[in-house]
C-alpha cells in the first residue's frame, strides 16, 4: 500500500527572542509565575518584514534542503495557520510563489493550534488517494499580531515560527512496521467557540481582531480530549503507550503536556518539550518541537512517533508515524 513518508523537517523563527522579564514593565506579571503556570521561558516574535509567508517560506527552503529536493519535486502545499498574511489569496499560494513553484497546487487549513496535525492527516489522504506524490507540510504562525499586548493572561503564552515537513509517497507492507504516517484521529466541537477565539473577522467586524481566551476552561477539557483521541490512535494502530519511541505534543503549557503523558503512561524522557523555547506558536508548535527532535539526534528513522494537539475551537487530534 502507498504510505506517506517523511523525508525532510525544517524551521524558521524570528530574529528577535523575548524573555519572560521583558513583559515585566508592560503588564502585571512576573518571569516565575509564567514558568511556574505555563513552563515558558522566552518567545520569538516577529519583525514587520517577519510574516506567516516569510517564516512558512524559511522553514520549506529548510525542510526541501533537508530532504535533498528541490520546489520542482513537490506538487502539494498544505499550510496550517490561523495568521496569514490576508484574508485572501491562501497564504500557502503565497509561499508556492516565492519558492518560484508555479505547478502543482497550495491551499491554506485552519484548525488553529491543531493545524499541523490536521495538515499532515489531510497531506497523507491527498498521497494515498494517488492526488499528490509529494507535499510539503508547513505549519506558520505570527500571532503577535492579533495578541492583546495588554492582556496578560495571553500576551504572554504565544510566540511566532514556523515548521515544515516533506512527506513523499513510499511502499508499505500495511503494517506498523512500514514508515510513513500509520494512523490519524482528528475531532472538533463548536460548543466551545467562545473559550478561545479571535474577536475579529472578515464576516462579522472586517477588523482582524484579537485573541480571547478562558485560560483556565481550555486547561480543564484540554488533557481529556488530547488522552481521548490518542486512545483512539493506539486502538487504530493496535499499539500502546510502550511502543512509542516519542511523544512530541502541542507546546501550549508544560502543565498539560506532563498530565496528558502521565495519564497515558508515556514515560517523561520520551517527551519533546519545547514550550520553554518558543512559547505557544499554535500550529507551527509540532512541527518547531519535530525539528528540534529531528536536529539534535533524538527522532531517527524508522522510530515511533505520536504527534498531538489541542486547541481553538475546540480542534484536537494525533497522528501516528513511523520516521
Ligand atoms: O493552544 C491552545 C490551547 N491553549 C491552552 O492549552 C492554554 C490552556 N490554559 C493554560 O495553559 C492555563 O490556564 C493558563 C496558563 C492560561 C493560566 O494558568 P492557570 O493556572 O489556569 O491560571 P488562572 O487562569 O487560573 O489564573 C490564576 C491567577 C489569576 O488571578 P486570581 O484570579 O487567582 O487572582 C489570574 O488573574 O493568575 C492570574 N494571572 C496572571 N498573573 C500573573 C493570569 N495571567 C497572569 C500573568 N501573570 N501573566
Amino acid at each position: 500500500m502507498i504510505r506517506s513518508v517523511v523525508r525532510g523537517t525544517g524551521a524558521a523563527l524570528p530574529r528577535r527572542i523575548m524573555k519572560n522579564a521583558d513583559f515585566e514593565g508592560m503588564v502585571e506579571t512576573s518571569d516565575e509565575w509564567i514558568a511556574q503556570r505555563t513552563g515558558i521561558r522566552q518567545r520569538h516574535i516577529a519583525a514587520d518584514d517577519e510574516t506567516t509567508a516569510s517564516l512558512g517560506e524559511a522553514a520549506a527552503r529548510a525542510a526541501l534542503a533537508d530532504a535533498g529536493l528541490t520546489p520542482d519535486d513537490i506538487d502539494l502545499i498544505v499550510l496550517a495557520t490561523s495568521t496569514p498574511n490576508n484574508t485572501f489569496p491562501a497564504t500557502a499560494v503565497e509561499i508556492q510563489n516565492r519558492l518560484g513553484m508555479h505547478h502543482g497546487f497550495a491551499f491554506d487549513m485552519q484548525a488553529v493550534c491543531s493545524g499541523f496535525v490536521y495538515a499532515v492527516t489531510t497531506a497523507d489522504l491527498y498521497i494515498r488517494g494517488g492526488l499528490a506524490r509529494r507535499v510539503l507540510v508547513i505549519g506558520s504562525e505570527t500571532f503577535s499580531r492579533i495578541l492583546d499586548w495588554n492582556d496578560r493572561s495571553t500576551c504572554v503564552l504565544f510566540g511566532d515560527g514556523a515548521g515544515a515537513l516533506v512527506v513523499e509517497a513510499g511502499e508499505g507492507a500495511g503494517t506498523i512496521a512500514d514508515r510513513g504516517v500509520l494512523a490519524a484521529s482528528l475531532r472538533s466541537d463548536g460548543a466551545h467557540k467562545d473559550k478561545l477565539f479571535v474577536d475579529g473577522g472578515p464576516s462579522t467586524t472586517g477588523t482582524v481582531g484579537h485573541l480571547r481566551m478562558e485560560g483556565r476552561e481550555v486547561f480543564k477539557h484540554a488533557v481529556g480530549m488530547i488522552t481521548d483521541v490518542i486512545e483512539a490512535t493506539f486502538s487504530a494502530a493496535g499499539i500502546a503507550a510502550d511502543d512509542l519511541d516519542w511523544f512530541v505534543p502541542h507546546q501550549a503549557n508544560k502543565r498539560i503536556i506532563d498530565a496528558s503523558a502521565k495519564k497515558l503512561g508515556i514515560a517523561e524522557q520520551k517527551v519533546v518539550v519545547t514550550v520553554n523555547l518558543h512559547g505557544n506558536t499554535s500550529a507551527a508548535s509540532v512541527p518547531l518541537a519535530l525539528s528540534v527532535a529531528v536536529a539534535d539526534g533524538r527522532i531517527k528513522k524508522g522510530d515511533l512517533v505520536l504527534l498531538e494537539a489541542m486547541g481553538g475551537g475546540f480542534t484536537w487530534g494525533a497522528v501516528l508515524v513511523r520516521w
